[in-house]
């Protein structure tokens, strides 16, 4: 189990990504992304998830810039829409312009998309783009285990990352189990329900219990679980508290009455439908 907001988890040869991050989806580009990311890092984080997708790499950039950390000690994602595989090529060089650097520490497919010749041709764009030192890792995003199968399948090998809707409400048992036994690494995405934890009272009642809030208290569930958190905050103070999970351990019994809220609700859209267009 990770002790601190920069322990690692080895996802590729030689890549290792902290467990804990910054998500950013919903992070207005402009200032609020940027301040966010800057008081992010100045508070220890060095694991950030954007995507084209969220219209602020940029911004992510400029603040990656400004922080005058090491790129090298950072741990940069972003990720590639199924509207844009036809493009993958261009559409990964404006991101990494954005993002500034050389190399984008994890790029993902953000979703499997419907049509799997492309996806798998688009695969190959990453791997492609990791054999030139573009990527360190090529990852997936809302891939169920079926698709992770097909994958093998199709492709002989398995994605290093794959970034999924995951928190109590929706605990992703099987493909955590497969994930596993394959060595992929799983990120959990909406990992304190998605913007809905007010909605949960077991989650305040079990933070008050040890002094901690109710985001505290879930993270610290997943983190006890072994799994890789990228909580969303554009408030200095919530990404504070959020990373303030090291200081205590959730009891057998607390940990088991969070497991039993699975199955209550998930956020997704479908991964074997959605092909990328949104309203
Ligand atoms: N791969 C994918 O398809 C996918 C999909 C969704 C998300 N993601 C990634 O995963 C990250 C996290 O997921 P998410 O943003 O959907 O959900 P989340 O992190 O579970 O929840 C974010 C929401 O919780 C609020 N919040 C943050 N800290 C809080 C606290 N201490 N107390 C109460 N509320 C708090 C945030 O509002 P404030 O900002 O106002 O604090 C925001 O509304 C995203 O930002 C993105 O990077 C990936």
């Amino acid at each position: 189990m990770i002790k601190s907001l920069q322990d690692t988890v080895r996802i590729a040869d030689g890549v290792d990504m902290p467990r804990f991050g910054l998500g950013l989806y919903k992070a207005r580009a402009g200032e609020e992304v940027y301040r966010a990311v800057r008081f992010a890092l100045d508070s220890g984080y060095r694991h950030i998830d954007t995507a084209t997708f969220y219209g602020n790499e940029e911004d992510v950039g400029r603040a990656i810039r400004d922080s005058g950390i090491a790129r090298e000690e950072l741990f940069i994602t972003t990720k590639l829409w199924p509207t844009d595989f036809k493009n993958a090529e261009e559409v990964f060089q404006k991101s990494l312009a954005s993002l500034g650097g050389d190399y984008i520490d994890l790029y993902m497919l953000h979703w499997p998309g419907t049509d799997e010749t492309l996806r798998y041709r688009t695969w190959d764009t990453l791997l492609s783009l990791r054999g030139k030192g573009l990527i360190r890792a090529a990852g997936v995003s809302n891939f169920t285990v079926e698709q992770l199968r097909d994958m093998y399948k199709k492709t002989g090998a398995y994605p290093a990352n794959d970034q999924v809707e995951l928190h109590p409400w929706n605990q992703q048992r099987e493909l955590r189990k497969f994930c596993l036994e394959n060595k992929i690494s799983v990120t959990a995405w909406g990992p304190i329900f998605h913007g809905h934890l007010s909605e949960e009272p077991l989650m305040e009642e079990i933070g008050r219990k040890y002094g901690k809030s109710a985001a505290q208290a879930t993270l610290r569930w997943h983190i006890q679980n072994g799994i890789t958190v990228i909580p969303k905050s554009v408030k200095p103070d919530r990404i504070a508290a959020n990373a303030d999970i090291f200081d205590f351990e959730l009891q057998e019994e607390d940990m088991k009455k969070i497991d039993a809220l699975d199955g209550k609700k998930m956020f997704a859209w479908d991964s074997a439908k959605f092909d990328g267009k949104v309203e």
